[in-house]
């Protein structure tokens, strides 16, 4: 061959190398979801060049450039309410509040409850108070003994109601009391969770960990040790704890080079999946079936009406089985992260409800009985550490209060007792239950013309505003001062306990409908007929751009609009 027909070669090696690398990365970019939560890197930057501002008190009731009547009565619904709260939750608020500055957790989440304009405000005239006192069947007590029914799900470790937890808690303290705090070696009930575990996840080995975070990590990285690749693929929106891999965006301050946040559901990413070599593992919360691509919903971002969720669970197990043939086919490990919905959807997991089954999966929150935890179960080679030709070659993991006895003991009371008859009742029709609560409530809804809907995955709930309002998020003060008890993101999810009866449930709606209308007799869901949730957009857009740029606001400028109410009709 001479010179030249090998630098012809070289150079079409080349050009085929590039070309091909340009198709890779074109595919990558149509595989991210065009929001902001699909862009990790776009979304952090844009998170720094948004600059603090507040509405003032003049602006605070008419930020939707609402009539003078209906600001009014907005405002002194607002002065009834603080009024109501500083009498109600007296002792709970001046608890909080003397514990404010010295919680990091309790400073941030209650600055969190309301979008960033209207906080100061808000928290300067309602102060609920974090503090409890008790907990008994579906309700919770305050410091003031006002008794609230709970729609926090205690961060959906509260699958089975608060006394089967504390039942478990008790009597699996007893299991392990002559043991106590001893930590290295097991106490014989681990033995039972183990053979337990296997059986429900249908896989060959567990680890514990402290967390649902930690059994995360140790999937990722099993994923990444057997696999020898570097790419963790994770969902737009999905939320799988807060080790800085599975979270590259906006709260992680620094980037995450090894993640792929990809589109859900979409064929986009399939073809990525397909065709890239350095792809590791693929991490699945199953609770975005709910609202595929969306970041969980809170009511800190709650600026506008444009959260919406629905859930089908026939195009979700489509999706699933998809993503098994795929890491099938190129051997990737599929991870289940079932931290959240393991043990509420089914006794088998989101593996059985949708029937798909994982290498890895993760459980955590309700299997201690209550207590920490976090668990990975997985076929055997994706979880071992070492390797017998290569003994220094190890994946490490350890945890000093990983298989506590305690916990170990409360979860072999949780795993027993999941398999009495009286649980597996619980399960027994638990979709027909919840999808008609939900379908009732939102009949209710709609009959009084509210302007707020339900969306449910079985117990797992999100409320939703069909028409655009500013002022969404005060439905969550309503909601307490009717009775019932969210946890800090507010409307943006509701986790009810399976032992909610036909009686609870006709309660809870009862209170929701009458905060609902108060909150519409109030004024708050006025709207002017040009007001969309584009319109708040680019309202937005031009506060933040004046903002940034040291302008003067134009809002108090805002001239009013005429009044073809939603909230007059009521
Ligand atoms: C799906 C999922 N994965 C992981 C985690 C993290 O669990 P933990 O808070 O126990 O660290 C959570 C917590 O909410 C979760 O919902």
């Amino acid at each position: 061959m001479s010179n030249i027909q090998i630098l012809w070669v070289l150079g079409l090696s080349v050009a085929a190398i590039v070309v091909w690398r340009l198709e890779l990365r074109l595919e990558l970019s149509l595989a991210k979801h065009r929001s902001l939560t699909g862009h990790a890197r776009m979304s952090r930057w844009f998170s720094r060049l948004v600059p603090f501002y507040e509405y003032g008190e003049s602006e605070f009731f008419r930020v939707d450039g609402a009539p003078v009547e209906v600001e009014s009565r907005r405002r002194s619904a607002f002065e009834r309410l603080a009024a109501l709260y500083t009498q109600r939750f007296h002792k709970t608020a001046r608890l909080t509040q003397e514990l404010q500055g010295d919680i990091s957790d309790l400073q941030f989440t209650s600055r969190y409850r309301v979008p960033f304009q209207f906080s100061a405000y808000v928290r300067r005239h309602f102060n609920a108070g974090s503090f409890v006192e008790s907990t008994s069947g579906r309700t919770v007590t305050d410091l003031d003994g006002n008794r609230l029914y709970d729609l926090s799900g205690s961060y959906g470790v509260n699958v089975f109601g608060y006394d089967f937890y504390k039942q478990c808690i008790e009597r699996g303290s007893e299991r392990v009391r002559g043991l106590g705090p001893l930590l290295g070696a097991y106490h014989p009930v681990t033995a039972y969770n183990v053979r337990r575990l296997r059986e429900i996840s249908g896989l060959d080995e567990v680890s514990f960990h402290m967390s649902g975070t930690e059994a995360v990590m140790q999937a990722v990285r099993l994923a990444r040790y057997h696999s020898g690749r570097r790419y963790l693929v994770r969902f737009c929106g999905a939320y799988n704890g807060w080790w800085g891999d599975v979270q590259p965006g906006v709260g992680n301050p620094t980037p995450a080079r090894d993640t792929l946040t990809l589109k859900e559901m979409d064929s986009a990413t399939l073809r990525v999946l397909r065709r890239r070599r350095d792809i590791a593992c693929v991490l699945v919360n199953p609770l975005q079936a709910l609202h595929p691509n969306a970041a969980a919903p809170s009511d800190s971002t709650l600026l506008d009406s444009a959260r919406r969720a629905h859930f089908d669970r026939a195009a979700y197990s489509h999706w699933l089985q998809q993503l098994r043939a795929i890491c099938s086919e190129r051997n990737i490990a599929l991870i289940f992260d079932e931290v959240f919905v393991g043990f509420r959807l089914a006794r088998g997991g989101a593996q059985e409800y949708f029937g798909v089954r994982a290498d890895l999966v993760t459980y955590g929150k309700t299997v201690a009985g209550g207590l920490p935890i976090g668990v990975l179960c997985g076929r055997r080679q994706w979880m071992r550490r070492f390797r017998e030709e290569r003994p220094v070659d190890v994946c490490f993991a350890r945890g000093t209060f990983n298989s506590h006895p305690y916990v170990m003991g409360a979860m072999h009371e949780f795993l027993q007792r999941l398999e009495s008859s009286e649980l597996q009742a619980v399960y027994r029709d638990l979709d027909q239950t919840w999808d008609a609560r939900a379908a009732m409530l939102n009949a209710r809804l709609e009959a009084e013309a509210l302007n707020v809907r339900v969306a449910n995955l079985s117990s797992i709930w999100t409320v939703w505003y069909p028409k655009p309002s500013r002022y969404n998020w005060m439905l969550q003060y309503y909601l307490r001062a009717h009775g019932l008890a969210l946890s800090w993101v507010g409307t943006g999810r509701l986790i009810f306990s399976l032992d909610y009866s036909d009686a609870d449930f006709a309660e809870v709606v009862e209170r929701f409908v009458a905060a609902a209308r108060s909150m519409q007799q109030d004024g708050w869901w006025w709207a002017d007929a040009s007001l969309s949730n584009k319109a708040i957009k680019r309202q937005l857009l031009s506060e933040m751009l004046r903002a940034r740029l040291h302008l003067p606001s134009d809002r108090s400028a805002r001239p009013e609009v005429g009044a073809t109410a939603i909230g007059n009709k009521a």
